[in-house]
């Protein structure tokens, strides 16, 4: 493993990604941790990120300097660089001098370990306050900026390396070759995670973690449950049992989806439960967004765990593991955490006996989310789930503004499916994060179509470009795209009579309308 030292700012995560592109097993650990704890996960090389402090500053992030006496390669980069400076006896200056965003970099030692086969000069990202004036002694700078003296240094003979930018943004030109270069050439490395090693190493890991027991995995239709199933019944078989709560909300094929295609690719037992009526009965008369949420959460929970109890009794009490589709994301943002939570079933909810507890299998929680599409498709996971945009829990429940009816859903579902395979066809889906298509069923407009005049709804488009869906743009669309979808919209759905297009950026919107 490759231990990638957090200092608090959002570029570990990106640095650990990079390191498993250059197929690389990565792990983040905190800043806080003791570093004999961190030589105890026997790292081969050590990674420290950026952050937002100054290395000056009160209270700043510090590591003991045993960890760079352990003999394990060590490459800082950019406040990690400045630690690692400054740890050792080189000089970083509070100058003032700040450089921010692309910067010019003049390669000194153009033969060095990490810059071997690069440019001279090279576009980097910088992001800094202080600079590094003097190196620590024993170490060889490699390069400079117009401002700093010191950018890029290394000791090869203790294997230590370090970097005043970001060479895990794409904005720094040769980052991901200087990452590679510290990783083969510096620390020795054999480049050998690959997703067949993942889906070979989690298959044992979850055969022995279940035993001859027997598992669930609750399927959303979306990706993650969808891989973690397939992987939990490629290790264990019948043992798995897979249950689909089918309420009514999803869209046009995707029941489908699951209920054929995901069976077919992965022979798994499933369950499917209609629940659709149920569903509707509970949303009837309700339009308050917060309220519709509520129900839907409620309901999705009771039917899950009558489902569940149904396959306990049918199976008998040795169903005692869940499957569940958490990402390495989720685990870092919640603190770590070490593979072995149990979760007590709401048990006053759906009936379940109080005793009831089930264990987690998470095999997915070591993996990032382009990774998991990656492990889909080599398990054979069709495309149109593998490669599935992000959908809500609620499903199109929340893109009815007004009261669910069964007639609404189904119109929404045809002109959802409309703009899907136009924005498909004109090869956009790679481009757009996700493109909600929203029914305002209290609303009405008048129009002409054929002699007539016509007073329907309308459809709103809200494609949206985004990388974590926390902020969001609007997708600038072609408008030949826009046109057609708008004309088979008004064409083909029965009373919509006009087509909107969303042009709100999130904040001061979100990407849903509810
Ligand atoms: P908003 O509307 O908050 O959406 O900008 C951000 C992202 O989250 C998705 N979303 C949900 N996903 N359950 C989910 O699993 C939910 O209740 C839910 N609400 C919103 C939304 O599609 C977007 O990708």
């Amino acid at each position: 493993v490759v231990l990638v030292v957090d200092f608090g700012a959002q570029y570990a995560q990106l640095i650990a990604r990079r390191v498993r592109e250059a197929r690389v097993y990565s792990e983040i650990v905190p800043s806080t941790m003791p570093v004999a704890e961190m030589l105890a996960k026997n790292p081969k090389a050590i990674i420290l990120s950026g952050g937002p402090s100054s290395v000056y500053a009160e209270g700043a992030p510090r590591l003991d300097r045993e960890i760079f006496e352990a003999g394990v390669p060590v490459f800082g980069m950019c406040y990690g660089f400045q630690l690692m400076a400054t740890t050792l006896g080189g000089t970083v200056d509070n100058t003032g001098a700040r450089e921010y965003g692309r910067t010019p970099l003049h390669v000194s030692k153009a033969g060095s370990t990490l810059f071997e086969g690069t440019p001279v000069e090279q576009s980097v990202w910088m992001s800094h306050g202080d600079a590094c004036s003097a190196a620590p002694e024993g170490f060889a700078v490699t390069a400079s900026t117009d401002v700093v003296p010191v950018a890029a240094f290394e000791n090869d003979e203790k294997k230590l390396y370090g970097v005043q930018y970001h060479p895990e943004v794409l904005h720094s030109t040769h980052g991901q070759q200087i990452l590679e270069h510290f990783l083969y050439r510096g620390a020795g490395i054999e480049p050998s995670w690959t997703t067949g090693n993942v889906i070979e190493e989690q298959v044992a890991a979850i055969r022995a973690q279940v035993g001859d027991k027997r598992a669930i995995c609750g399927l959303s239709g979306g990706v993650d449950s969808a891989v973690a199933a397939a992987l939990v019944q490629k290790a264990i078989g019948s043992q798995l049992t897979c249950v689909y709560v089918d309420h009514g909300l999803m869209r046009k094929g995707e029941t489908e989806q699951v209920e054929k295609d995901f069976v077919a690719a992965t022979g798994a037992n499933l369950v499917v439960v209609d629940a659709q009526e149920r569903f509707l009965n509970a949303l009837a008369g309700v339009s308050d967004p917060e309220t519709k949420r509520k129900i839907i959460g409620r309901e999705f929970i009771r039917v899950f765990e009558q489902a569940q109890l149904e396959i306990l009794q049918e199976e008998g009490p040795e169903v005692a593991f869940l499957v569940q589709g958490t990402l390495y994301p989720d685990i870092v943002e919640s603190g770590g955490g070490t593979g072995t939570a149990n979760i007590k079933s709401h048990h006053n909810v759906g009936g379940l006996p109080e005793d009831i507890e089930f264990q987690l299998v998470e095999p997915l929680r070591q993996l990032f989310k382009d990774e998991v599409r990656m492990v889909g498709q080599e398990l054979g996971l069709p495309e149109e789930i593998v490669q599935r945009q992000p959908f809500p829990g609620p499903g199109l429940g929340i893109r009815i503004v007004g009261e669910v009816t069964k007639e609404r859903l189904d119109l929404l579902r045809e002109a959802d499916a409309i703009a899907r395979e136009e924005l498909t066809a004109a090869g956009l889906d790679r481009e757009i994060w996700q493109c909600p298509v929203v029914l305002l069923a209290d609303v009405r407009s008048v129009g002409v179509q054929g002699d007539g005049r016509t007073y329907g709804h309308p459809i709103v488009l809200r494609p949206v470009s985004s990388e974590d869906a926390m902020t969001a743009d609007w997708s600038r669309l072609p408008y030949e795209v826009l046109a057609k979808i708008s004309t088979r919209i008004t064409n083909e759905v029965a009373d919509v009579n006009r087509v909107v297009l969303d042009v709100t950026s999130k904040p001061p919107g979100t990407i849903e309308w509810e």
